[in-house]
Parts: C-alpha cells; sequence; structure tokens
C-alpha cells in the first residue's frame, strides 16, 4: 500500500491541502479562498468557521479526488498563517470573537505605548521582535479588553488562546490537543526565545492569563490523532508558514536563506544554533525546533509583495490577470525612473513605518501602464534587497537565495531579482514549499524521513540565475528606489 504525507496549508487568503509522496514530490493539491473581513480602517479578521471549513472541506475533498484512504496517510502537517490571533472557550471550542489577522493595526496606539513606556529593549531581547500590531500578545490583549466578559472568564480558566495552528490542531483532535510549536510561540510576542519559554513578565505586562496559552513542543511532534476525515490520521508536524518554508526548501545550515513571495514577501536566513540579535530591525525568530533543539533564524517581512500585483489586478484593473506582468515587464525598460512604494499599509521591515502609504514616483507623459506594472514587480526586489542588506549589516552575506510563493513563478521577476540583490537565485521544482515543509517535519516524526541529511537528499532544482546586470545600473536603480522610500516615510 502506497503511502502519502497529507499538508494543510492555512494561508491569508485561502486554505490548501496537498498530498505529496514520500520522495517530496506534488500529487495534488485543492485550494478554497474564503471572505477577508475590514470592518474598520486598518482593521483586519476572518471567520473563525471559514478557516475551519476550508480546512475540512479541502482535505475531504483532495482524499475523494485522489481515492487515497486515511490508511494511506502517513501522517499529516500543518503550516499556517502566522500571529493571527484567536481565542475560544474550552468546553465548547467556539471563538469568542473573529480571528484577528496578522495584518490588523487597530493596537497600534497600544503599540506605541509600550515603545513610549521604554519596553522596546526588553521586548527584543526576549522575543527578538520589535513591538508592532503585527503580533499576536496585543491582539490577544484587545479581545480580552473588548469582548464583553472575556477577561472574567480568562481569569476563570475558561477560554483558550491560539495561534491558526493550536485552533485547526483542537479542533482536528476535538479539543484533546492545545498545543502549537515553538515557531508559531515565536510570533506571539509572549514567548522568550532563548528560555524556550511562556515569558511571565511579558504575559504580566500585558495583563494576559497564562492559563489561555497553549502548550508549546517542538516542531516535528505527536501533536495528536484526527478522525475528521474517515479513519485515525497521525498529526505530527506543525509550523508556521515561513518557518515551514525554511524547512521546505531544506536551509538547514547556518547562512543558507529563502525568501517566499505570497501575499507579502518573508526573507529568513538559517543561523543555527545562534540567536543572532539584529542591529538592523530584522527579527529574530525559531527557524524550527527538533528534539528539543531550536535553530534560529533571522527574518525580514514585507507586507506587500504579490499584494502589489493584485492591486496592478483588481484594485486598478492594469492587468488581467497576475501572469500578465511577466511579458509586461519583459517589453519595458527597466530605466523608465518609476518607482512604485507599495507602502498600502505601511511598510515592514527594515523600515517598520505602519503610517507610511504607498505612491508612484518619476510619472512624465510617456509613462503608461506598463511602466507601472513593471515598477510593481521591481518593487518587491527592491525590498528584498533592504532586507538582504540589513541582514549583510547583521554580518551574514548572502552567496545564494531559494525562492517560492507565487511570483517566484514570474522568470522576468526571478532574473531582475539575481540582477538587484547580485545574487544567485534557485528556485525549486516543487514550489509549495510551505506545504512540502510540514509534510517533512510530520515525515521526520513519523519515521519516515530517518535525518535531515535524507530529506535535504530530496531538494531538486528547476532554474537557476546569476545576475546579469552592470554594477553601475545596479547601483543606478536602487539609488532611485531609495530617494523613492525616503519620501513615502511618516518617521
Ligand atoms: O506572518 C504572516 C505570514 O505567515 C502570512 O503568510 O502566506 O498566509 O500570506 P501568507
Amino acid at each position: 500500500m502506497e503511502k502519502y504525507l497529507l499538508s494543510i496549508d492555512q494561508g491569508t487568503t485561502s486554505s490548501r491541502a496537498i498530498l505529496f509522496n514520500l520522495q517530496g514530490e506534488l500529487v495534488d493539491s485543492i485550494q478554497q479562498e474564503f471572505t477577508q473581513h475590514y470592518p474598520e480602517n486598518g482593521w483586519v479578521e476572518h471567520n473563525p468557521d471559514d478557516i475551519l471549513s476550508t480546512v475540512i472541506s479541502t482535505t475531504k475533498t483532495l482524499l475523494a479526488q485522489t481515492k487515497i484512504s486515511p490508511e494511506q496517510v502517513a501522517s499529516i502537517g500543518i503550516c499556517n498563517q502566522r500571529e493571527t490571533t484567536l481565542v475560544w472557550h474550552r468546553e465548547t471550542g467556539k471563538p469568542i470573537y473573529n480571528a484577528i489577522v496578522w495584518q490588523d493595526r487597530r493596537t497600534a496606539d497600544y503599540c506605541t505605548e509600550l515603545v513610549n513606556a521604554g519596553h522596546g529593549e526588553l521586548i527584543t531581547e526576549k522575543t527578538g521582535l520589535l513591538i508592532d500590531p503585527y503580533f499576536s500578545a496585543t491582539k490577544i490583549k484587545w479581545i480580552l479588553d473588548n469582548v464583553e466578559g472575556a477577561r472574567d472568564l480568562a481569569e476563570q480558566g475558561q477560554l483558550a488562546f491560539g495561534t491558526v495552528d493550536t485552533f485547526i490542531l483542537w479542533h482536528l483532535t476535538q479539543g484533546r490537543s492545545h498545543l502549537t510549536d515553538a515557531t508559531n510561540a515565536s510570533r506571539t510576542m509572549l514567548y522568550n526565545i532563548h528560555q524556550g519559554c511562556w515569558d511571565e513578565a511579558l504575559l504580566a505586562l500585558m495583563d494576559i492569563p497564562v492559563s489561555l496559552l497553549p502548550e508549546v513542543c517542538d516542531s516535528a511532534f505527536d501533536f495528536g490523532e484526527t478522525n475528521v476525515f474517515g479513519g485515525s490520521i497521525a498529526i505530527q508536524g506543525i509550523a508556521g508558514d515561513q518557518q515551514a518554508a525554511l524547512f521546505g526548501q531544506t536551509c538547514f545550515s547556518p547562512g543558507t536563506a529563502k525568501s517566499t513571495y505570497g501575499t507579502g514577501c518573508f526573507l529568513m536566513v538559517n543561523t543555527g544554533e545562534e540567536a543572532l540579535k539584529s542591529n538592523n530591525r530584522l527579527l529574530t525568530t525559531i527557524g524550527y525546533q527538533i528534539n528539543g533543539q531550536v535553530h534560529y533564524a533571522l527574518e525580514g517581512s514585507i507586507f506587500v509583495a504579490g499584494a502589489a500585483i493584485q492591486w496592478l489586478r483588481d484594485g486598478v484593473n492594469m492587468v488581467g490577470s497576475a501572469k500578465e506582468t511577466e511579458a509586461i515587464a519583459t517589453n519595458t525598460s527597466v530605466d523608465s525612473g518609476i518607482y512604485f512604494v507599495p507602502a498600502f499599509t505601511g511598510l515592514g521591515a527594515p523600515y517598520w513605518d505602519p503610517e507610511a502609504r504607498g505612491a508612484i514616483f518619476g510619472l512624465t507623459r510617456a509613462t503608461g501602464i506598463n511602466e507601472i506594472v513593471s515598477a510593481g514587480l521591481q518593487s518587491v526586489c527592491y525590498q528584498t534587497d533592504d532586507l538582504t542588506q540589513a541582514i549583510a549589516k547583521d554580518g551574514i552575506q548572502i552567496q545564494q537565495m531559494r525562492v517560492d510563493g507565487g511570483m517566484a513563478a514570474n522568470n522576468w521577476f526571478i532574473q531582475f531579482l539575481a540582477d538587484i540583490l547580485n545574487v544567485q537565485i534557485d528556485r525549486p521544482k516543487t514550489v509549495e514549499t510551505s506545504a512540502l515543509g510540514a509534510a517533512y517535519l510530520a515525515g521526520l516524526q513519523a519515521g519516515v524521513y530517518d535525518s535531515l541529511e535524507h530529506i535535504q537528499s530530496l531538494w531538486q532544482s528547476d532554474t537557476q540565475l546569476t545576475p546579469q546586470m552592470s554594477q553601475s545600473q545596479r547601483e543606478k536603480l536602487l539609488h532611485g528606489w531609495q530617494d523613492a522610500v525616503a519620501r513615502v516615510l511618516k518617521k
């Protein structure tokens, strides 16, 4: 009986179920989008029922469509949109509020208060993060402070908090497992990444009862068994989607790096067993934890990458599909002098300016849709360069970068990326790298793989690109970008 690994990839705009064979090759996948809710300016919510129902229906459909029985699934891995925050009743599993999504800025004022009260250094010291509404802690506090009766129930131990992995796991195991993994915990701004525990001082500072929190486990672990899919299947891998991509790209040795181009772009470089402190506004985070051993990473988070292309398509109808951008950019000069800064929801690393907003500079009468579309793609490469420059200042020179996510399919984009970063870009055969990483973690725990070396041997290159641009051209383009960014910053 042939065996498979099943991944549940619960992302910001859709849920996916993906089946891999034991060689890490994609067999089949199903994706389902769900509604985004924007109840107020800067607020972003998901209906928890949508999260659960799309996870369950995509998985059921996938198993039915491939005619694969639960006995043939060696293990399940979960990867998820990180930081998004849910609080539910322990008794019923029913959430007390919508999921507050990572992009949500409602706690910006409270974050400013924390900064002004001088807590920044301590929080970064303990969590590796910078105070920002992006992370879960201030979202939990908002729910406890704003949902009627929530704080009392929390103090009585009747509520549970979870990031999306924990919420899915709870429901797939009918409330038996209230667990998370170290990568997801490291995004809450409540987890001490050096001591490997929830931090009492931070819980006290933000007035969050410890009874809400899940137990933190390795990323490869026996998280529980689910019977939701018509037979018992073990869930043995969990990681935040960006960390899962790091694992799926087999970036196991210090200095190896990946960047994932989805809604946003998240660049991570493995720093090994050492938690490298950034002096350049990058995040220190947990890359993965196996057998109790933490492997750290440095992360640069860009909030708008693919979302800029989505805006060109849906917001201003400049393209009919994301795919068209490749041909447009191929036939447009990179030298048009147009710079598009897609700071729609502020700027993330290394600027961390929540008040900055998007702009397009350099317009002339010769500017057309093609120049603006091309500038949109270029902006994602320039933002990535901002990150690699910051990483270099922190002492890590990236020589080679593995890319994945939707935009990595665009050949013009990845060549321009190689040119601007001046590094070799590698695209793997399987670009569903987050899902693959979750499958590998589950497979490791299930004994399908006996070592990281085994997993590493499965990585297969699809395309390798080397820089072609002259140094002077690169410098000229980057100078134009830096000038454009300086004009949108509010901080
Ligand atoms: O930190 C947010 C990130 O995990 C979201 O990823 O792929 O759902 O946009 P994605």
